[in-house]
């Protein structure tokens, strides 16, 4: 394609970093076949919403937007749904929404630009089809992100949850090569960015035939120009000792882990198929924290699985208090077509009330923990990379510490990618703020 042919593409991400990530590796396609990617819909030839199916509200969301963009985008433009719920809906989508003429689930997007070719000539395509083998290798990925890189290494689930949607949405588990990460890793540390981010749904299981995760975080970790490795999200069930050795003796690889609990009752964990029961969570935990000083952990938890009792709900409240989580991603459950879970007696679904009641709880007692443990941080001392403008006009910038806290800090965007030492000097219970005490002090330093 010519200069002057050149078109515009607007893409939309909802749900998790994998999708982020999906987001990046299909503008950098559409980039080598003419694209230039816009930020406003109404500036676009080409629109794409990146869907998430995880909770119906998401999905909710999504048709909402989509009925939004009818109005806002240019005549003509052709509007793709990708992602998770293009991969559940399918035709229902070209049925529901009469403006969208490219359906794609997250392992067709090779075929992106040949179907928008095909809407362009009025035709409305479907591509749900699973490939095991695809791992978009030969693609370039247009980074939203200047100072951290999302890299993913797995893709698919083979766990079966019972609430979960995901494995019907990402098809089975696969891993990337070794030496292609690798290779991946190298060029973004060649584009000046300096922390890497793993990413699989249970990213710990990653095998490539030849090398495990182990493996993966020593030879990440070692890329020369790396400072700092990040990954998620782990399962419990697959943090091996090999892989905690790794991560305790890999400088780079960061004093903190994202470990979804989901329940801390093992009558509710067995319900949800999560294969640990609340010992065994306990376990993982205080054997991660034994090998890695400093560890900071934060969760996932669903409330109102079906079944769950007062008891069970208390169970689970005991044991964010015993391990006091930094952070706490927390969900009303939402029962998802197709699921295990929807098979379920109907006299176990937990009315509305009651799990709005115990996300209520929950939510304020991981709030008190974390706010509780970050007074006691004030006045202390940490290395911050500072990642990007915290919010527009108020010459702040967003920074975290390794073990994962924000610290907001006074700067300009010429100090974006930086690394500094920071003091904490106050905080609203979840983030901090903190003055600079040195800038691009030298590697490394644990928080
Ligand atoms: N693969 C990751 C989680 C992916 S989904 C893992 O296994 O940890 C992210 C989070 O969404 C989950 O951890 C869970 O807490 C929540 N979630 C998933 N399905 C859900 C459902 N049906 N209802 C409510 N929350 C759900
Ligand atoms: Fe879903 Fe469970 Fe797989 Fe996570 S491990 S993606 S919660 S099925
Ligand atoms: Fe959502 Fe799919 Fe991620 S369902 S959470 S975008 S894997």
């Amino acid at each position: 394609m010519t200069c002057e042919q050149r078109s515009t593409v607007y893409v939309e991400t909802y749900g998790c970093q994998m999708n982020v990530s999906d987001s990046e590796l299909m503008l950098g396609k559409l980039a080598a076949h003419g694209y230039d990617a816009v930020d406003r819909p109404d500036a676009a030839d080409v629109i794409l919403v990146n869907t998430c199916a995880i909770r119906d509200h998401a999905e909710q969301r999504v048709l909402g937007r989509l009925g939004e963009l009818r109005r806002d985008m240019k005549p003509g433009a052709i509007v793709g749904v990708t992602g998770c719920m293009a991969q559940r809906l399918g035709p229902q989508l070209l049925k529901r929404a009469k403006h969208v003429s490219v359906v794609l689930g997250p392992d067709g997007y090779r075929a992106l630009p040949e179907l928008i070719e095909r809407a362009r000539q009025g035709e409305r395509t479907i591509a749900t089809t699973f490939d095991l083998e695809e791992h978009y290798e030969d693609f370039q990925p247009r980074r939203f992100d200047k100072v951290k890189a999302w890299i993913p290494v797995q893709r698919g689930c083979d766990y079966r949850c019972t609430y979960c949607i995901v494995p019907t949405t990402r098809g089975a588990e696969r891993s990337r090569k070794l030496a292609d990460v690798v290779r991946e890793v190298e060029s973004v540390v060649a584009d000046g960015m300096t922390e890497v981010v793993l990413l699989g749904q249970t990213v710990n299981s990653y095998h490539d035939g030849e090398y495990d995760f182990a493996d993966l975080l020593r030879a990440v970790g070692h890329v020369p120009g790396v400072r700092r490795v990040r990954f998620t999200s782990p399962h419990p069930n697959d943090f091996s000792d090999r892989v905690i050795e790794a991560m305790a003796t890999v400088d780079t690889v960061c004093e903190h882990v994202h470990l979804p609990m989901q329940s801390g009752s093992t009558r509710v964990l067995k319900r949800m198929l999560r294969r640990y029961t609340r010992e065994g969570y306990l376990e993982c935990v205080a054997k991660l924290r034994a090998a890695i000083p400093g560890l900071s952990v934060t969760t996932d938890v669903i409330v109102g699985f079906p079944g769950e009792t007062d008891d069970d709900f208390e169970e689970t409240l005991a044991v964010v208090r015993e391990v006091g989580f930094a952070e706490g991603f927390t969900f009303k459950f939402s029962p998802r077509d197709g699921t295990p879970a929807t098979r379920m007696p109907a006299e176990l679904t937990v009315p509305d009330e009651v799990a709005s009641d115990r996300l209520a709880r929950l939510v304020e007692t991981i709030r008190g923990i974390a706010r509780a443990s970050n007074l006691q941080q004030l006045g202390r001392r940490y290395e911050v990379l500072i990642e990007r403008e915290a919010r527009r006009g108020d010459a702040l910038l967003m920074s975290r510490t390794r073990d994962f806290k924000t610290v907001l800090v006074p700067g300009d965007a010429s100090m974006l990618g930086n690394y500094a030492t920071v003091e904490l000097t106050g905080t609203t219970g979840s983030t901090f703020t903190g003055q600079i005490v040195r800038e691009r002090q030298p590697l490394p330093m644990a928080g």
